[in-house]
Order: C-alpha cells, then structure tokens, then sequence
C-alpha cells in the first residue's frame, strides 16, 4: 500500500515536512484560476491502489472548496483507494449557531460538504464551542490535533517568565492546555462581540501579572481585534509588550499589519496557514493523526452526525 502527499501549493512547505513523517511520496496537485475565476486543477495521475492525502488548509474556504473536490473525485480517477484530507484550519467552525433571523447554520453545511468528497479528515484545533466535538457534523472519521505542545514549547524555549491571556471565554480550552503544558499561570478575559470588528475586552487582573510577561494566545486571528484591544489593556496597565501567538494565522486584511501598529513586541503563528509569522511547526503533531486514518477500517469508524 503506498502513500501519496498531494499539497495545495501553499501547502508546500509544510507537505514536504510531513510527508517523510508519513513515508509518502509527494505529488503534484497544481492549481490556478481561469480570468473568469473558475479552477483548474490538474494532479499526479500515478493513484491506483494508493491512499490519497489531500493537504489543503481552508481559510480562504470559498476559493478552495470546488478545487479541494475537484482534486479529490480527480484523485479517485485516477485510482485511489482513499482520499484523506489534512486541513490544519478548518474553516466555518464558528458559524455553530443561526446568530441572526434566517442565518445558515455553516457549520455543518460545510462539513456536508467536505465529508461528501473525501474519506476522513484530520485538522489542528477547530473551533469547537457551541458545536463540542467534530463527530456532531461529521460522519466521516476524524481527529483533531492539538498544538498545544508544540505551542507551549516554543513559549518555554522563547519567553522568560511568561503569563498567559486568553481574550474570550472560548479561548480557555486552548490556553489552559498550554499554560499546563509551559508550566505557566494564565488569565482568560471575558470578550463581548457587537460586529466583525467591533469587540470589547475585559481588563487582566493587573496584580497577577506582575513581574510576568504577557503573551496573548487565541486559536484564530481573524480581523485581528480581539488582540488590539487586548492589547490595548495591556499597554494602558502598564505591562511589558505582550508576545502573540496564533494558532491560526487567518489575518484578514490588514490584521497583521494592525497588529503590528498596535505594539506587540513579536507576533507568532503555528504553520497551518502558511504566513510569514510561522514559527511553530505542526508537522510533527499531523503525522500520527494521519497514520491512524491511513492504517485504519474506514467504515468501521464512520460515524452518524448528532446534528
Ligand atoms: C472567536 O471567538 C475566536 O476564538 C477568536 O477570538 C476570533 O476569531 C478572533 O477574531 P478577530 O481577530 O476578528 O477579532
């Protein structure tokens, strides 16, 4: 039985660290858009009787989602006996509830979507919170990799006398892992979302922090603001600048740059989007989540979604 690594092209690095883990050949999958934007997809056409690994993380989901089916049913084509996909963010996860009056639910209409193309799924700290565990919307085989130990690694090798902040509430479940991990204190905030960009913050308990140096931990940073505006409270405090870390390095816009300008001393990212903050690698946490499904009966562990 072989093994075959198809990386999206941003994907690349991170494929080329991962694949030996696996003991996958890595492959082509080229991909590029028509003036018009439609995909074209072309792929490694040597897949009979392989275990196709997709590698595709999904933050920008609606520019990758038709080429990530088509690259899968392309892969069965051509003779794959499966197809996996590994996607260190998964996007969606925080559309788990109708927010408004007639809202989808994206959640799971995503999840449909992804299980009808590919046979299991493996992905880094998905957001789940209303939404508790993956196998609610999927009824593929799933795992989900926590990157807290190669987080709080880093922390340890790069921060001296560190405090932990979670800015929300959701935030606890990764923080707390890390913390434990670093064998460091933490705080969580509490966080009240009135828009996309509009959020305010709790103040961190000033007195213990002192002599600490703050590093600001949330799974995803998208616009960036809940990290401005903690670290807005941070500075007023008068607490050292504070280190960020992103599990997911979505950075929409200008969020980098925003963050930047909002006066965090560093700012680092965990490599499931590839970005130029990366500077925890994940490869070693994806491997043996991928042997599982790779060794494993599919339909033995098939599951029927809860949602
Ligand atoms: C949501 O609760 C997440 O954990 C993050 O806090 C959120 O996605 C951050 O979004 P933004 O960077 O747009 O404030």
């Amino acid at each position: 039985m072989s093994t075959v690594l198809l990386p999206f092209p941003a994907q690349r690095r991170l494929a080329e660290e991962l694949a030996p883990l696996l003991g996958a050949r890595l492959a082509r999958l080229d991909w590029r858009r028509f003036p018009d934007g439609e995909s074209l997809v072309a792929i490694d056409e040597t897949l009979q009787g392989a275990d196709a690994v997709l590698l595709s993380s999904l933050h920008q989901p609606d520019t990758l989602a038709l080429a990530l089916r088509f690259a899968a049913a392309t892969a069965r084509e051509f003779g794959a006996r499966s197809v996996g996909l590994v996607a260190p963010y998964l996007a969606y996860m925080r559309q788990d509830r109708r927010f408004h009056p007639g809202d989808a639910i994206s959640a799971p209409l995503f999840a449909a979507f992804l299980q009808e193309g590919v046979d299991w799924l493996v992905t880094v700290d998905p957001h789940l919170h209303r939404i508790d565990r993956l196998d609610r919307i999927f009824r593929i085989p799933t795992r989900h990799v926590a990157a807290a130990p190669a987080v709080a690694a880093w922390i340890r090798t790069e921060v001296a006398h560190p405090l932990l902040i979670g800015p929300d509430g959701e935030s606890a479940q990764w923080v707390a892992h890390i913390a434990a991990l670093a064998e460091a204190p933490f705080q969580v905030l509490h966080k009240e979302r009135r828009g996309d960009r509009d959020v305010s913050v709790s103040l961190p308990d000033l007195a213990a922090a002192a002599g600490r140096n703050p590093v600001v931990v949330d799974d995803i940073v998208s616009s960036g603001h809940t990290v401005i505006e903690t670290l807005g409270h941070l500075a007023r405090l008068g607490m050292p600048a504070a280190t960020v870390v992103a599990i997911h390095a979505v950075f929409a816009g200008d969020a980098y740059a925003d963050l930047q300008a909002a006066g965090a001393a560093r700012i680092v990212s965990c490599d499931s989007i590839n970005h130029a903050s990366n500077a925890i690698a994940l490869a070693g946490l994806l491997a043996p989540a991928c042997r599982e499904h790779l060794g494993a009966d599919l339909h033995a562990m098939a599951r029927t979604p809860a949602w």
